[in-house]
């Protein structure tokens, strides 16, 4: 088994960066120059000066470092890592939402693939999605695919917040149940609970805090408490315990499989060999980083390229 200094020599000697996601293994993440969240995995991978990116996360976050990226090479050490949630939205269905709302923007959560974030006015994350819709001049606004990222952000604004479809969800969150974190909090009665906005309602409610998976650990490290529930993927506990917290999962079954195939092994490889290269249609990245700009523009987030 290869050893996470192996893949740092390996990538060094290739010149290359690695990006992970907070919910990857810990060992790849321990192998990474930054672990972060889908707003600070997007800057990074702005921000990277290595022509070459490993990403190790889903796909939609893989092509998204790519579409920021247009003169670099963005490597997927396993291209079957989908995300489900994106996959349940289609360009047809936003389309048909668009027909049905006119006059509606569409705001497109990050976990979409280009072909959908192509057809959005803007582009949040869980990060930045309230403080973006909040600014909207709009009552009505089209969300997806996350319906329960889609009731938060209504909550939160006060505005109209269509999901789009009305099913998409993620399925790794809504196996966090009520029962599961009445148990969890029998067992452990001194915790603040921290919680994904992708988590139901009944879930969300309970929460000390609500917001990213980076969010979240910035919470822990702030909130001053020894333990945490925590309501979300379980790669996060990682990210906690490496405060000095104990952190325990809100269920043990929130597991998302797609970002756990990616082992040091494919991560070694891919830096070797070079392969899962990421491609995005240039007219399709054209768009997607012109309603990336402009989200990231209300949001506050400076982009590289347009410093003056
Ligand atoms: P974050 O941007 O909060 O890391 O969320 C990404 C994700 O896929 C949550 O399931
Ligand atoms: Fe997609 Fe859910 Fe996995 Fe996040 S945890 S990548 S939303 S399936």
């Amino acid at each position: 088994m290869i050893s996470i200094e192996e893949v740092r020599r390996l990538a060094r000697s290739k010149g290359a960066v690695i990006l992970a996601h907070n919910y990857q293994r810990p060992e790849v993440q321990d192998a990474a120059d930054y672990v972060g969240d889908s707003l600070g995995l997007s800057i990074r991978a702005m921000e990277a000066e290595a022509e070459l990116i490993v990403f190790a996360g889903v796909d939609f976050m893989a092509e998204q470092a790519a579409i920021l990226n247009p003169g670099k090479v963005v490597l997927h050490p396993d291209t079957q890592s989908r995300c489900p949630m994106a996959a349940m939205l289609t360009p047809e269905v936003v389309r048909e939402y668009r027909e049905r709302y006119p006059g509606a923007p569409f705001v497109a959560y990050v976990n979409t693939l280009a072909e959908v974030k192509a057809l959005a006015d803007y582009v949040v994350t869980s990060s930045s999605a309230v403080k973006l819709v909040s600014q909207l001049d709009a009552d009505t606004v089209l969300f997806g695919p996350d319906k329960n990222l889609a009731d938060y952000v209504a909550e939160r604004t006060g505005k109209e917040v269509v999901p789009v479809p009305s099913y998409g969800h993620c399925p790794v969150h809504v196996v966090i149940t009520p029962s599961c974190l009445e148990r969890a909090r029998e067992e452990h009665p001194q915790a603040k609970l921290l919680a994904h906005p992708e988590c139901l309602r009944e879930i969300r409610r309970e929460a000390d805090f609500v917001g990213s998976t980076s969010q979240m650990v910035r919470a822990a490290a702030e909130m001053g408490a020894d333990e945490y529930i925590v309501a979300t993927e379980v790669g996060l506990l990682h990210r906690i315990e490496k405060l000095g917290k104990r952190a325990y999962p809100a269920s043990p079954y929130a597991v998302c499989v797609d970002m756990k195939r990616i082992t040091l092994e494919k991560v070694a490889k891919c830096l070797r060999e070079g392969t899962g290269v990421v491609r995005v249609e240039p007219k399709v990245a054209r768009r997607v980083r012109e309603v990336l700009e402009r989200s990231f523009e209300l949001m506050g987030v400076e982009v590289p390229w347009r410093r003056s």
